[in-house]
């Protein structure tokens, strides 16, 4: 199958969450799988230094926005096309905002222009050899590709991946007439979400399947309180959409073979492997050392979506425990202010380092005993499927691709061999203490904590099973399609 995946990131090339490392574990996939693929992204700086020697395709004006189209190579990916236009593209701060964290003014100009520029490149192939059957695009970004391909290019099969159901790209209503969009689209079922523009409603109606990150996101984001508004139209859609888990990449993701730890680990010495990381994260992060101290980790944008201010309300209570917290976050300017206060109070016991640090998110993985994901919803997660991989035990919320991908330790779990972590329910400094006083507990009998940290490990979280469950869902929006 001719596949052209799209979205606004893509690892290595430009990254701002775990849509890019999905993007490009599927997209290797399926090219492992044998199927021909191309990536479509916009030319970010970074990209365009990254990948390599760069081929011209073509060029395209769409929305009044001239671009130039390259092909561009880097390892561990199938062929890109590059989408340039410095205008757009070429600007500090990161993929959506500027320096100062506002959302840059013209995203909805920005990433309109490029999906439309890619639904013309599919109606005339800047690569002769490479005619996409199918278009598979995600989150609100790329959402507006689909009413373009339907227009432009209807045989063309429209897949559409909703990552986060909460950034929906809404924009005032001006903004379709800045973008160029034909009037027909403007309609209830179409692209206007109560007088405004919605991007990934536009993605949500133009598909032909609906897919999501995990199954029990799938069943949530048809309800009220997790539809974020799109609920009722997602349940008129609930027969074409289905939730597909995210895989790793395994290769990055491993302990035995890691560069950034002190001591590489695989399960049959997971404790001395452990210690020894868990002293070095100490030392580096200024933490008091010592073995004895259950030390929790996080990894995280700092956002609503992530409950970290559940952890600030938490802290009288955790720092009564026998807990050190090493944790690195980056995003709400004002919850990263309470984290450095909490650092000053509590010295050598919480250590907090503001930033995005792919190297440092290696190490405390590895160096941490348990992984606190206290997240109001979660599409899929990845930290918490890193987590496991390095025997480091998950303590988090029982929802979305959490519930999904940790298996609580109960009575039967244990004693099946397939327990993994902890789940808590509520979204409040309670259930976030409660799974940490669970964790102690089964952390006071050495022989189940490494049992625990064994099955983490030994499960097989790698993509090829979710490429395969993505081409069964291509193959459906291809029947539609013809
Ligand atoms: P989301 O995409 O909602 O942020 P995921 O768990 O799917 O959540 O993916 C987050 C990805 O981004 C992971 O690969 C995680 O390691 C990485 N990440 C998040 N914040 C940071 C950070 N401050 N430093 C390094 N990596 C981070
Ligand atoms: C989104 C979600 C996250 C998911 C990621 C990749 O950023 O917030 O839960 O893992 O997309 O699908």
């Amino acid at each position: 199958m001719r596949i052209l995946l799209t979205a606004s990131e893509v690892f290595p090339l430009a990254k701002t969450g775990g849509l890019a490392d999905a993007v490009a574990g599927l997209a290797a996939a399926l090219a492992e799988l044998g199927h021909e693929v191309r990536v479509a992204v916009p030319a970010y700086p970074g990209v365009v230094e990254r990948s390599g020697a760069l081929r011209r395709l073509g060029a395209i004006t769409a929305a009044g926005q001239p671009f130039e189209i390259y092909a561009g190579r880097v390892a561990g990916l199938p062929p890109l096309w590059l989408f340039a236009n410095a205008a757009l593209f070429e600007r500090p701060g990161d993929l959506y905002h500027d320096e100062h964290g506002q959302p840059f003014a013209d995203n909805a100009l920005r990433f309109g222009s490029f999906c439309q520029a890619l639904a013309q490149a599919c109606a005339s192939p800047p690569e002769a050899a490479f005619q996409p059957q199918l278009v598979h695009a995600n989150d609100w970004q790329t959402a507006l590709t689909l009413p373009w391909l339907q227009t432009l290019t209807p045989t063309v099969a429209r897949v559409y991946t909703i990552h986060n159901l909460a950034y929906q790209g809404v924009f005032p209503a001006a903004v379709a007439h800045e973008l160029g969009l034909p009037a027909t689209w403007w309609h209830a079922g179409g692209v206007e979400f109560y007088g405004q523009l919605s991007f990934m409603k536009a993605g949500i109606v133009h598909a032909q399947r609906l897919t999501t990150v995990s199954p029990t996101y799938a069943r949530e984001i048809l309800t009220p309180a997790c539809g974020h508004g799109l609920d009722g139209l997602l349940r008129t859609r609930a027969a074409v959409l289905s939730g597909i888990l995210n895989g790793i990449d395994e290769a990055t993701w491993n302990p035995a073979t890691d560069p950034h730890l002190r001591r590489r680990y695989r399960a049959h010495d997971i404790t001395e492997g452990k210690r020894s990381n868990r002293r070095a994260l100490q030392h580096e992060l200024g933490l008091a050392a010592g073995d004895a101290p259950f030390l929790i980790g996080s990894v995280t944008r700092l956002a609503y979506q992530k409950g970290m201010d559940l952890l600030v309300a938490a802290m009288p209570e955790l720092m009564q425990m026998p807990v050190q917290i090493a944790l690195l976050g980056a995003g709400d300017r004002s919850l990263a202010e309470e984290f450095t206060a909490l650092c000053g109070r509590w010295h050598g016991r919480f250590a907090f380092h503001y930033g995005y640090s792919e190297d440092l998110a290696h190490r405390i993985e590895a160096g941490a005993d348990g992984f606190l994901m206290p997240s109001r919803y979660e599409p899929c997660g990845l930290n918490q499927i890193y987590s496991q991989r390095y025997g480091t035990v998950p303590i988090v919320r029982r929802i979305g691709g959490l519930a999904d991908t940790v298996v609580d330790a109960d009575g039967a779990t244990l004693a099946a061999g397939t327990a993994t972590g902890i789940h808590f329910l509520d979204a409040d400094p309670g259930g976030l203490l409660y799974g940490v006083r669970r964790a102690l507990e089964l952390r006071s009998d050495a022989s189940i904590w490494v049992q625990l940290q064994r099955n983490g490990m030994h499960r097989d979280f790698s993509w090829r099973a979710a490429a395969q469950r993505y081409l069964a869902v291509y193959a459906q929006a291809l029947a539609a399609a013809v």
